[in-house]
């Protein structure tokens, strides 16, 4: 199965995928995740990629586009994907049509997560991660049940993310507004999408998902 999960800075496609592909063996493709982890590995990529994500903006569909290309080819991605991010432009949901196409694979469902633009801001300015394994938490909706103790791998250590201050969501939900929610129109024409209510909590998203998950299987 090959999905994209789509909605805006802080909707829950993270939170969301990693449920999703953990239940259903996918690999989760976050290229927010693959950018910032080449900031931190301090490669060409992650150089130039890194002053483009602090300041909001989206990095060149060029750039993306060889990212996702060069992973999907590997095998762990047989079973099927999760795309996390990506598409974000006209421009890259093209380019995954026909790098799907020369692979003979197909995209089997977009599930557009809906959510107030007055809780983004605050799920946006409450997050925080693992610094070892990276599993998300809020500091209202998604607490770890030890505090300060990650429930994956048990380390103390957390980190916010560089681009999460005020300034820079305005320019993220900007450039979502601007660039990305065309796709939802794309989508839509194609017969792919589908919508969840992304205000609901956390493991009830989950669960609507799973039901258009099962839909797709039994369609
Ligand atoms: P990216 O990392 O993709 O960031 P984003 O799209 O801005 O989305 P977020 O990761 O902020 O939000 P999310 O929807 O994953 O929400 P989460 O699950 O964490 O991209 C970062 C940057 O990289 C971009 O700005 C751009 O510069 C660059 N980039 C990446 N991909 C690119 C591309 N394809 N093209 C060009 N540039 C690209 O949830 C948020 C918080 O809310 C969490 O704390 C969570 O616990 C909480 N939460 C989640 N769901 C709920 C719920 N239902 N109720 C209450 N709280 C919830
Ligand atoms: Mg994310």
């Amino acid at each position: 199965m090959n999905l994209i999960l789509l909605g805006p800075p802080g909707a829950g496609k993270g939170t969301q995928a990693a449920a999703i592909a953990a239940s259903h063996g996918l690999i989760q493709l976050s290229t927010g995740e693959m950018l910032r982890a080449a900031v931190k590995a301090g490669t060409e990529l992650g150089r130039q990629a890194k002053a483009v994500i602090e300041r909001g903006a989206l990095v060149p569909d060029e750039v993306v586009v060889r990212i996702i290309d060069e992973r999907i080819a590997r095998p762990d991605c047989d079973r099927g994907f999760i795309l996390d991010g990506f598409p974000r432009t006209l421009g890259q949901a093209a380019a995954l049509d026909d790098l799907l196409a020369a692979r003979g694979r197909q995209l089997d469902l977009v599930i557009e997560i809906e959510v107030d633009d007055a809780a983004l801001i605050e799920r946006i300015s409450g997050r925080y991660a693992c610094a070892k394994c990276g599993a998300g938490y809020h500091d209202k909706f998604k607490q770890p049940k030890t505090p300060g103790v990650c429930d994956v791998c048990g380390s103390t250590e957390f980190l916010r993310r560089a681009d999460d201050n005020a300034e820079t969501v305005k320019n993220r939900l900007m450039a979502y507004y601007k660039e990305t929610s065309p796709l939802i129109g794309y989508y839509f024409a194609k017969g792919k999408l589908k919508q969840v209510d992304g205000m609901a909590p956390i493991p009830e998203v989950t669960r609507q998902i799973e039901r258009l998950l099962a839909d797709v299987v039994a369609a």
